[in-house]
């Protein structure tokens, strides 16, 4: 849409934008690089429910060119193609599905959809409504199994995209509450946060359970999870709903990990800054190497401390990683860039590879 004043001028050429972005950033790529070869190994099937932009056909193109997945191309037929043609993609290999042509499949999905929801309020002709909505048909494709893991989200609020996913395919057996990871670039090491999506206020065993995703999600990447419970508050200086909270999220996940590298309640420096942890608090079991997982108490704080280092801290940051789904569903930041969005596939495969044997 065209603003009044002076007009913007428009990013057309994506790719060179894009590579200025990495050139700029220049963070270590190894986390990445061994998660887009572990996807190779084992691609999977990715539908993709928003494949009439641009960005996602480019993404598609990539990741299917370098075999890391399958796209499903979800949508509108001509438009799909329309932009294909216009930026001369080379996408033959994958399928498109136009919802709108699939009749049948979407009665059967509706008929299943009514089934699982009818007590929850959902009648049948509500049912045949939602499945004209791809975020409805494409969760579908993956609960019937025609596809293994599940894009949205590019231009979509959050909040609206994650519901038809919840509803459909909902959360893996013996979790309660899904969370959004991100991953966190610096010129080190990764860092890991969480909840940054999803749970706004986690009681203190939502953030046990949020501690346990995450920790395992870690592990998926082959790093050893060094968790911190974070806080404005170092070790009960501070007493408060949040520092009580967070503590308390301690106590009970150091029982319910026995093995898990965890501590807390914290400050977040008090976390990252070896020196500090070592001088003021030598007891903590992160004294040693400090934390590269950050759990925060509301979804308020994990938000926007990795918005706040996307935008001006310097780092790249993956993600949002949807913890917890009972199939992989991922859903993208509105606005995701091409890089993001080929980041969040490759992730999204290796944790769909890593279904079978998912325990905490
Ligand atoms: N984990 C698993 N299931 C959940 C969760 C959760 N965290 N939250 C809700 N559900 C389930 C409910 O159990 C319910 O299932 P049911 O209908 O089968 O019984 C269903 O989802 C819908 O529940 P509601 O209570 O109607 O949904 P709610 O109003 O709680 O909405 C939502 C859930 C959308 C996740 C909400 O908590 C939310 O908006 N969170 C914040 C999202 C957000 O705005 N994030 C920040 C931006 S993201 C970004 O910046 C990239």
């Amino acid at each position: 849409a065209m603003e009044s004043g002076v007009a913007r001028k428009p990013i057309t050429n994506w790719e060179a934008y894009e590579l200025e972005l990495k050139e700029r950033i220049g963070m270590d790529q190894k986390l990445m690089t061994r998660i887009t070869n572990q996807a190779k190994k084992n691609p999977k099937t990715v539908v993709f429910t928003e494949a009439d932009h641009y960005k996602i056909l480019k993404a598609a193109q990539t990741v299917s060119e370098q075999k890391i997945a399958k796209p499903i191309l979800l949508g509108n037929r001509a438009q799909i193609n329309a932009i294909i043609q216009e930026h001369n993609l080379n996408l033959q290999d994958c399928m498109i599905v136009d919802p709108f042509e699939e009749t049948d499949k979407r009665e059967q999905f509706a008929k299943l959809l009514f089934e699982k929801r009818q007590r929850k309020g959902l009648t049948l002709s509500d049912s045949r409504a939602l499945m004209r909505d791809r975020n409805y048909f494409g969760s579908m494709l993956l609960e019937v199994g025609e596809a293994d893991v599940l894009i949205s989200g590019l231009t979509r609020d959050y909040s609206k995209t994650i519901l038809p996913a919840l509803q459909v395919i909902g959360v893996e057996e013996g979790i309660n509450k899904v969370a959004g990871m991100y991953i966190v670039l610096n010129k080190k090491e990764p860092f890991f946060f969480a909840d940054t999506t999803v749970n706004v206020n986690p009681t203190a065993d939502e953030l046990v359970d949020i501690i346990g995703l995450t920790a395992r999600t870690v592990r998926f990447f082959d790093t050893e999870p060094r968790v911190a419970m974070l806080s404005f508050s170092n070790f009960g200086s501070v007493r408060g709903d949040i520092p009580n909270k967070a503590a308390e999220a301690v106590r009970k996940a150091k029982l319910r990990y026995p093995d898990l590298l965890l501590d807390g309640e914290m400050q977040a420096n008090t976390a990252l800054n070896r020196d500090l942890l070592r001088e003021h608090y030598p007891f903590s079991e992160l004294a040693e190497k400090g934390a590269n997982t950050l759990i925060f108490p509301t979804l308020t704080s994990g938000n926007i401390a990795y918005k706040v280092l996307q935008e001006i801290g310097g780092a790249e940051t993956i993600g949002p990683v949807l913890m917890g789904m009972r199939k992989p569903v991922h859903i993208l930041q509105l606005g995701s860039s091409i890089r993001d969005i080929e980041n969040m596939v490759a992730i999204a495969v290796v944790d769909a590879q890593n279904l079978k044997n998912q325990h905490i």
